[in-house]
């Protein structure tokens, strides 16, 4: 027994070491490799082993299931093409990166003067894309003791973009009991969605706000936008002026409708009736008298 295992061992030995198999064999440097839209990448693709001389090397992109040729009949075709070339042996280099980029890639490599003629390789790539300015939203002003909601949402960054809010330039942290400042405050924050939401406003609340969408490849932040916090006894001083205001309005509302029914207009109309017919008779003679007065004036002026 002892003996045939030994000679297993020696014709593995032999046939793994000393007489090397024809076969092809890949490698990679890095299977899942990533990179900032807009910079290069390469997806390494490494022969170990190999006896034929001249192998069919291809790539294809494999998205959503579906593959498509990147590098076939040694050129680089489809949406890479111009964007991407091949290093020695069979490394493929992008060189401007898009978003569209993030995918499967898999290097293939036919030898067929070798005994095994075919390897693969899959290497998964993400193209990381900066997040663009968030949309912010925040309340102008809050009465004390209710609730308030502020969001901010961001589409563009990928991997998905993750939220910060801060409060006159300070972070809020993810749990207010975790800070001397924040203790008290009622808020929920949800770094995932971009929610912070307050259950109970308190006037400490108020202050600039201002959110940073962050992923990997970057971040950016929108405008500070005041929220105001105003207690009820404000809200009744609101109340009142409003009411004054309201009634003054009455007040000249009232005025304008008594003068529309005629209040005031019946002497004013006297004085049209009277004037008219005045008008009416003497025009021209009037004029002229002007224009004489006027004459006359004028030469003593001068
Ligand atoms: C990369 O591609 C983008 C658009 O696809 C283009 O605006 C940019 O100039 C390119 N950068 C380089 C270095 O070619
Ligand atoms: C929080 O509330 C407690 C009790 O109401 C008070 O003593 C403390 O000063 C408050 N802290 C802050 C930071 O407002």
């Amino acid at each position: 027994m002892a003996i045939r295992s030994l000679i297993c061992v020696l014709i593995l030995f032999s046939t793994h070491c000393c007489f090397p198999t024809l076969a092809v064999v890949l490698k990679t440097n890095d299977d899942a490799p990533w990179t900032n839209e807009f910079e290069s990448i390469e997806l390494s693709c490494l022969i170990e082993s190999i006896s034929t001389t001249n192998p069919r090397i291809e790539w294809k992109k494999i998205q959503n299931g579906e593959p498509s040729y990147v590098f076939f009949d040694k050129k680089v075709s489809g949406d890479l093409e111009n964007r991407a070339r091949i290093r020695e042996p069979a490394t493929l280099v992008i060189t401007n990166a898009t978003r569209s980029d993030t995918a499967d890639y898999r290097c293939e490599v036919t030898a067929p003067n070798d005994q095994k003629t075919f390897d693969e390789i899959i290497i998964s790539l993400v193209v990381r894309v900066k997040p663009v300015v968030p949309k912010c939203s925040v309340p102008n002003s809050v009465p004390v003791g209710k609730s308030a909601e502020l969001r901010c949402v961001e589409d563009e960054g990928f991997p998905k973009s993750q939220y910060q809010w801060f409060v006159n330039k300070e972070e809020i942290p993810d749990d207010p009991k975790t800070s001397v400042r924040f203790l008290n405050s009622s808020y929920m924050l949800n770094g995932e969605t971009g929610t912070l939401k307050f259950t109970v406003v308190r006037k400490e609340d108020a202050g600039e706000y201002y959110c940073r969408a962050k992923n990997d490849a970057g971040h950016a932040e929108c405008g500070p936008q005041r929220m105001e916090v105003y207690d009820l006894n404000v809200a009744g001083i609101v109340m009142g002026v409003l009411v004054v205001v309201v009634v003054l309005l009455c007040i000249t509302l009232g005025i304008c409708c008594a003068y529309k029914r005629g209040y005031f207009a019946n002497q004013k109309e006297a004085g049209n009736n009277y004037k008219v017919p005045a008008k009416g008779d003497g025009v021209d003679y009037v004029r002229t008298e002007d224009e004489g007065d006027f004459r006359h004036k004028s030469s003593f002026v001068i």
